[in-house]
């Protein structure tokens, strides 16, 4: 009888694990839908936080938004692809914005290129 608990509180333990981890996986997917769809995905009607940077059309309060969401980024954990590649791609994109320099957030900010790695 003992055991049979022993084991049943291992099962509930993994299950509860389980859970928590296929949460935070579709916690970070919302964060990624979010930071991609407002800050990476330009639309004809709406562009998206990182057109108007690069167009030099955002405002202070958009910038800071993108520089927020590219730092966020950072700190993901992406679906494919090593760690290491993600570190660099990011960083690069978070080095540019901290720089204002655009010419190298038009790079870093090459949606196939991270996208074929990561997605
Ligand atoms: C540094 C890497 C990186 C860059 C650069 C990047 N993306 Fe993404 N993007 C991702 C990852 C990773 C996902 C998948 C996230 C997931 O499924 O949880 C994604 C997903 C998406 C999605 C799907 C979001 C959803 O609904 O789930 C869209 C749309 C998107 N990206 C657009 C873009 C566009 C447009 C660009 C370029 C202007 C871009 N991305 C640049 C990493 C990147």
């Amino acid at each position: 009888m003992k055991k049979a608990l022993q084991v049943l509180s291992v099962f509930v333990a993994l299950a509860a694990f389980a859970s928590f981890a296929s949460a935070k996986k579709s916690e970070q997917h919302e964060i990624f839908e979010e930071i991609m769809k407002k800050g990476f995905k330009s639309t004809k009607e709406k562009p998206a936080l990182l057109k108007k940077v690069i167009d030099g059309s955002a405002t202070a309060g958009e910038k800071a938004k993108l520089a927020e969401y590219v730092k966020k980024l950072v700190t993901l954990k992406p679906p494919e692809g090593d760690a290491d590649s993600w570190k660099e791609k990011t960083q690069a994109l978070n080095a540019a914005m901290m720089k204002n320099d655009l010419k190298a957030l038009k790079t870093a900010a090459n949606c196939k290129a991270c996208h074929k790695v990561h997605k």
